[in-house]
Order: C-alpha cells, then structure tokens, then sequence
C-alpha cells in the first residue's frame, strides 16, 4: 500500500480512537474526557505558554534542579548510550541532558504529538549535530519496544514534567511497571515528580491570571469541534481547577454554564448547570509516597534531588 494511503487509513484509525473515548466519557455518571487528548498542535502550544507562566512554578524548578545536577543523573550511561524520553513535548529541558550525554549516544523522544516532536527535532539537530535522534510518535503507555537496533544499547529513561502525575497512582504503577521492561537491565529512570505543597500555590498554578490554563482546557472542547464534528459551544463552558486534598490531586474541570444536550456520531448527551467534565487529573507526592509507589513498580530508588523550597523532586530509579 503506498505510504500517503497508509498514513491516511492511520489518521482515520486515530480520529476513531479519539471519537470513541470521548463518547465512552461522557457516558460515564461523572463525564471525563482523557488528558492525552489536550495535545493537538494548538494544545501543544498552548502547553508551552503555561510552562512560562509566573504562576506555573513546576517546569522552571524542575529545570533549575537539572542545570544544577545533568552530570550527576547521566553518569549511569556509558558511551553509545541511549536517552529514552516519554512525554517529550519541546525538549526544552532535555538539553541539558543531552549536553552531558557519552560519545555516540543516541535520544528517542516519545510523545502523542506528532508537531511537538517535528518542531524538537528540528530545533535539537541544529543544536547537537552529531547526535542520533529518532522520535517516535505514539502513545507511551503502549509502548511495547523501541525502534529497532536499540534494543541492545545501555538506556537511560526520562520522564520530566511530573507527567506520571496526570495518571492515577495505580496506573502510574503500571507504567513504571512498562518502563522498566523497556528500558531492560541495567537502565535507569530519571523522573521528574512535582511535591505536595501549600493548597493557594497550588491552586494558582492551575487558574493563572491570563487565562492560558483555562484556553489550554477549552481546547479539548475545541479539538473535539475540529476533529469530530462542530458539536460544543465553547461560551457554555468554564474552566474550574482545585486541590483535592484527599486524593492528594489537582482536578481540571470544565463546568457547564447552563443547561444543555448536543449529539456526537448520533449519540446524545445532556449537561446540567453546574455539571462537569472532569479532564484532568495531576497527583503530587511527598518523597517518600513516590518513593514506594517506585518500590511496588519493580524500581529501587536511589537518588532525590529537590530545589531549595522543596517545591520539586527528580528522582533516580534503577
Ligand atoms: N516533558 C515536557 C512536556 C510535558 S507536557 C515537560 O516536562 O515540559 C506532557 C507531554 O506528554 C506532552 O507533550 C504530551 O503530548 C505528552 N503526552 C501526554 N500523554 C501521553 C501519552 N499517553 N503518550 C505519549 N505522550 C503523552
Ligand atoms: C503535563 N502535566 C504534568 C501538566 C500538569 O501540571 O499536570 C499539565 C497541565 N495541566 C494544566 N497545567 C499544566
């Protein structure tokens, strides 16, 4: 089959997966939608204005604790080394990784969005040359087995962005669980885990003053208009975020401002006032809570670095 027919026979494939999840939560007595869906290209985007937010203190602490320690959390890899990132979005951070990276090492970035991925490699093969980077598109918690040839090369996995907190600490599980497979013997996790803190800087993190979160979560909403079919009217809707203290999670909601129905694919569905649809969830962990939920996972932990607030943590996992 040529390659244009095939890519397009996947896309259709994909535009059925995303029509049916979505369907399947808004099902559910308590409609969710799932979070991986917020990164089509705009989602990405829009991912990037947040991370510049001065509200949104996880990604500048997190890349404050790797410029201070990159030698420390890539000593473990030998030369022709591989970096495996999950979630990988912009690489921003991951350069200083790759800086500090063995000669002939090679980097696979993973992630759902293909335009952050096309975007990253273009911007990381200016920068590293000689690097070997092979970006693959797809979804993390799937993933069976890297690109060919690596199988038998030294790994050392990243997992930046307390991106394992928008899973529930049981499937975070699971996943870890799925990594330390594909990262075979002897690979090592860097993972980046955002800390449980005071409840207002949390909750402001998520209800920034520009309203960028709030566009971040519409445009789930939106996604679903472009890719679906025309069904939401965004006006409808508010952008709700709060700390949930006893499940130790921030909750993303959109609210329903008024009561209303709309139809996807023939299926029908009724909103309230005051009605949510739950998008995301995002777990913070003490050190020690994250450091057993690594135990249950097959991992040992073996080193914790954190900013001088203790706002953030980067854990090492063998
Ligand atoms: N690692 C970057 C980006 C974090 S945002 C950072 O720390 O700043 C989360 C990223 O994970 C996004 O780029 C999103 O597209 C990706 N992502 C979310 N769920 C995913 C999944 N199930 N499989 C692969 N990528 C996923
Ligand atoms: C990617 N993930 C870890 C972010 C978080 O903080 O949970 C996504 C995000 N949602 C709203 N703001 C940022």
């Amino acid at each position: 089959m040529p390659a244009n027919t095939q890519a397009k026979e996947l896309s259709r494939e994909q535009d059925d997966v995303f029509a049916r999840a979505v369907i399947y939560g808004l099902s559910r007595p308590r409609k969710t939608l799932p979070c991986r869906y917020f990164y089509d290209a705009r989602g990405s985007d829009l991912f990037e204005r947040i991370t510049e937010l001065a509200e949104y203190y996880p990604t500048r602490t997190e890349a404050g604790i790797l410029a201070a320690h990159a030698g420390d959390m890539t000593d473990s890899l030998s030369t022709g080394g591989v970096l495996v990132e999950f979630g990988s979005g912009s690489s921003r951070k991951t350069e200083l990784l790759l800086d500090e990276l063995p000669d002939g090492a090679a980097y696979v970035p993973i992630d759902v969005s293909p335009d952050a991925l096309v975007q990253a490699q273009a911007r990381l093969s200016l920068r590293f040359p000689g690097l070997d980077i092979l970006p693959v598109v797809g979804d993390f918690s799937e993933l069976s087995r890297l690109p060919g040839g690596l199988a038998a090369r030294p790994k050392l996995g990243f997992f930046p962005g307390s991106t394992i907190g928008n899973l529930t600490p049981a499937m975070a599980s699971r996943l870890l669980m799925r990594f330390k497979s594909l990262l075979s013997a002897g690979g090592r996790l860097i993972i980046g885990i955002d800390l449980k803190k005071d409840t207002t800087i949390l909750e402001r993190a998520y209800n920034d003053g520009a309203g960028v979160t709030r566009d971040f979560n519409l445009n789930l909403l939106a996604r679903i208009n472009r890719e679906i079919e025309p069904v939401f009217d965004l006006s409808a809707f508010a952008h709700a975020a709060h700390y949930n203290a006893r499940e130790g999670r921030i909750e993303m909601h959109l609210v329903s401002l008024r009561d209303q129905s709309f139809a996807i694919r023939g299926h029908r569905f009724a909103m309230r006032v005051g009605e949510t649809i739950h998008t995301e969830n995002s777990y913070k962990y003490s050190i020690p809570q994250f450091q057993a939920l690594a135990g249950c996972s097959g991992w040992r932990p073996v080193r914790v670095w954190t900013d001088p607030d203790n706002q953030f943590s980067v854990h090492e996992l063998a």
